[in-house]
């Protein structure tokens, strides 16, 4: 496994002042986002210590409500090491989660609301169904921005006025389009599953068709994985 250095070497953020949004993915080798369903067959132990290194770092965790609900994610709660860590470092102990969502089908008797040692925020917009926002103002902050659509550049920008300036976004695919579609990416963390999938697996990122140029920062073996990180190119 790595050790911690490797990891802060590879991954620590250098201004946690600037605003950065980084999203983290695992696909198979010929673009696989998931196998049967979900992404956890594609992952193994050193990815799982990427995804967790990653999650230490951030002031908020990004994720579109399908991968909420595809995934069953529960409350997020990171580790005694990754707390101790966040503590010494100056930062709160555990990140909020921040759900992305259109229509607000989503539970808020679910454990990713009950279950929280923080607070979730959801992000939707003004024309979401108004006694589904009711319902979830009773257990999550709720950052409306745009009319009828999630403006994810406003929402971005009123995650750091609230001092969450380092967005770790973990999916899905349509979360991941529509940012790279709003201009709104500024890392990709990609690993690499040594296995190849064909069948209809979507890739990791679908929406309307944008180019975002990005430049290579590492490729780090680890284990059987290849982790890629890549930042967004100058210009
Ligand atoms: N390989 C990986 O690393 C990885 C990571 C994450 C997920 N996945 C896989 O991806 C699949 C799910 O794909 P997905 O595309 O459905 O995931 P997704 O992007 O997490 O979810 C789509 C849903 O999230 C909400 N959403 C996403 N972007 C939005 C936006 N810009 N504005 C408003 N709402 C937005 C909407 O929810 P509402 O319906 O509530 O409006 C939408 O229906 C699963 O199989 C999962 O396992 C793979």
């Amino acid at each position: 496994m790595f050790s911690e250095q490797q990891l802060s070497d590879h991954y620590a953020l250098p201004d946690r002042s600037v605003p950065h949004l980084r999203v983290n993915f695992v696909s198979s080798l010929d673009g696989a986002a998931w196998h049967d369903g979900g992404s956890g067959p594609l992952n193994d132990e050193w990815d799982q210590q990427v995804f967790a290194y990653l999650r230490r770092l951030a002031d908020v965790v990004m994720v579109g409500a399908g991968t909420i609900r595809v995934e069953g994610y529960g409350g997020l709660r990171l580790d005694e090491d990754a707390q101790r860590w966040r503590t010494e470092n100056g930062l709160p102990p555990h990140p909020p989660l921040a759900i992305v969502s259109h229509a607000l089908d989503l539970d808020p008797r679910s454990t990713v609301f009950t279950d929280a040692p923080v607070r979730p925020l959801v992000l939707t917009h003004a024309g979401a169904p108004r006694d589904r926002l009711d319902a979830l103002a009773e257990v999550a902050d709720l950052l409306v921005h745009g009319e009828d659509a999630v403006d994810l550049v406003a929402a971005r920008a009123d995650l750091a006025e609230r001092g969450l300036a380092q967005v770790l976004c973990e999916g899905g695919p349509t979360l991941f389009g529509s940012l790279i579609a709003a201009d709104a990416v500024d890392e990709l963390d990609l690993t690499l599953s040594p296995v190849l999938e064909s069948g209809a697996a979507g890739r990791i990122a679908h929406g309307p068709q944008r180019t975002l140029p990005m430049r290579l920062q590492h490729a780090l073996p680890g284990g059987p994985m290849l982790f890629l990180r890549y930042l967004r190119a100058p210009g």
